[in-house]
């Protein structure tokens, strides 16, 4: 390790922990990286990632056991760590708030051990105050004020291009009330923010000597903790947006594909984030639009624009529904064919996927499915076995035959290249319903297929 390297602590290794953690080991800092979860801890240290992601198995190759060691000891990190970073999860309680529990435990367990100055930085997507409540935690618990700082450092990484996002990022946020963790944090991110990281000629994503380095933004601790919320509200508020609009396309046979160009082209609102299907899902955005329509409500904040967003992705997959009812005139008895079963393409996770949901909702209306995701199937299986209203199968072709109508879930990449000859001769009737947008109209017409999209003529 070099003489800038810093010893990191990351305590859970769910998607954001485990990915910094080796991502820190990469930027050559030596992390140990915490869960107690023994069984989880076991697989990490023999190198199975555990979940599905670009550059993950290398990375974890190069650095398990060395730069990088994984355990269930907390005390023991904390000891031998100048920085603690607490990426446990923050799920979604009952009444929509974030629950910290999780974060709470972590904090009493670092006030045990903590014997010298460390800085506390959450990962985790948390609400504002949080730095706050951690102090208080530390404190309470015997832990002199001058022995630690806590700051906010949120991650922007998504899933499937983890790594890279959190080597290439936009923007690094460090929301810092004092200069000397301030000084930490800079240390830690120096190799990206620096440049040097960029010009390895081993660098995940290549060498890009020329790009510009992420720009290290300080912020104070609550500006931090909100712009995280603000983000991720931000952007399933414009996919809810696009999504209205695509229905008002739908309405009056105009083109969402066209508008979203034609809006994305404006500097302003740019062109990302901007496709119209049966609506967000996945660990973060509905979890997270929630908790920050609760932090807004407790500070008497009327932020009901939050509410209308969550309303119009639940009505999405309302209005998929009937789409495929107006498609087959009827549902009950009908087999459906159904391509993707995760939140979004090239990834297994189906936390909160709309593709999931679909399936019970079609099963509710008297269908039987037949599903396939190139990832997702296994997990899919734990929460929706198979049974005589649904099977699953091993490949594109097969989910297609003798099905009544093939309906489009999740924006796989191997979808997008299937070969439609040989899906329209496997199928009974070649009826595609398309919740992502995947083909182009033109093409599936003369490929003969009766072909409905979101937001788009036939
Ligand atoms: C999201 C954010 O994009 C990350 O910046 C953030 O760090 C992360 O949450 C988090 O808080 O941890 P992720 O949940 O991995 O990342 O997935 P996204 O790629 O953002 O997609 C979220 C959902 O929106 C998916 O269901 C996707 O299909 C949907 N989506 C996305 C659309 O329907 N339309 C779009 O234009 C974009």
């Amino acid at each position: 390790q070099s003489s800038s390297s810093i010893q990191i602590a990351v305590i859970g290794s769910g998607y954001v922990g485990l990915v910094a953690a080796v991502c820190f080991a990469e930027m050559g800092h030596g992390v140990i990286c915490v869960d107690n979860d023994e069984r989880k801890v076991k697989a990490l240290q023999s190198g199975d990632t555990l979940i599905h992601e670009t550059y993950l198995p290398e990375l974890l190759s190069r650095y398990c056991n060395k730069e990088i060691r994984f355990t269930t000891d907390l005390a023991e990190a904390t000891r031998e760590s100048q920085a603690i970073f607490i990426a446990v999860g923050t799920p979604q309680s009952e009444t929509g708030d974030a629950d910290l529990s999780y974060v709470e435990a972590v904090a009493c367990e670092i006030a045990r051990s903590l014997t010298k100055y460390t800085v506390i930085v959450e990962k985790s997507t948390v609400p504002v105050y949080t730095n706050e409540w951690i102090s208080r935690a530390l404190v309470r618990n015997g832990v002199p004020r001058d022995l630690f700082d806590v700051v906010s450092n949120p991650e922007f990484l998504r899933e499937g291009t983890a790594v890279a996002d959190f080597l290439h990022p936009d923007r690094i946020v460090v929301g810092s009330d004092s200069p000397r963790a301030s000084e930490v944090l800079a240390g830690i991110y120096s190799p990206l923010t620096g440049g040097s990281y960029y010009q390895r000629p081993d660098a995940i994503g290549g060498m890009c000597s020329a790009a510009l380095p992420p720009p290290l933004l300080f912020t104070s601790t609550k500006s931090a903790e909100i712009i995280k919320h603000a983000s991720n509200a931000f952007l399933a508020l414009k996919i809810s947006f696009i999504n209205a609009v695509s229905n008002l396309c739908e309405a009056t046979d105009a083109n969402v594909e066209q508008v979203a160009n034609g809006m994305g082209l404006d500097s302003r609102i740019g062109p990302k984030f901007l496709r119209p299907g049966i609506g967000y899902g996945g660990s973060c955005f509905p979890k997270d639009v929630a908790a920050f329509r609760s932090v807004a409500d407790q500070m008497g904040v009327d932020f009901s624009l939050l509410t209308e967003v969550e309303k119009i992705n639940a009505q999405q997959k309302t209005r998929f529904v009937r789409k495929v009812r107006t498609a087959l005139w009827t549902l009950r008895g009908k087999k459906l064919g159904v391509l993707g079963l995760a939140f979004k393409g090239e990834t297994d996770d189906i936390r909160e996927s709309p593709a999931v949901e679909l399936i019970e909702m079609f099963i509710a209306e008297g269908c039987s499915i037949i599903a396939y995701d190139p990832a997702a199937t296994s997990r899919t299986q734990e929460i929706l076995p198979a049974g005589p209203k649904l099977e699953y199968a091993d490949d594109a072709y097969s989910t297609a035959k003798d099905v009544d109508a093939l309906l489009i879930l999740t924006d796989w990449m191997e979808f997008a290249k299937l070969d439609l000859q040989r899906l329209n001769s496997t199928m009974r009737y070649p009826i595609v319903v398309d919740g992502r947008n995947l083909f182009d109209p033109g093409k599936m017409a003369a490929a003969g297929f009766t072909y409905i999209s979101i937001g788009r003529p036939a």
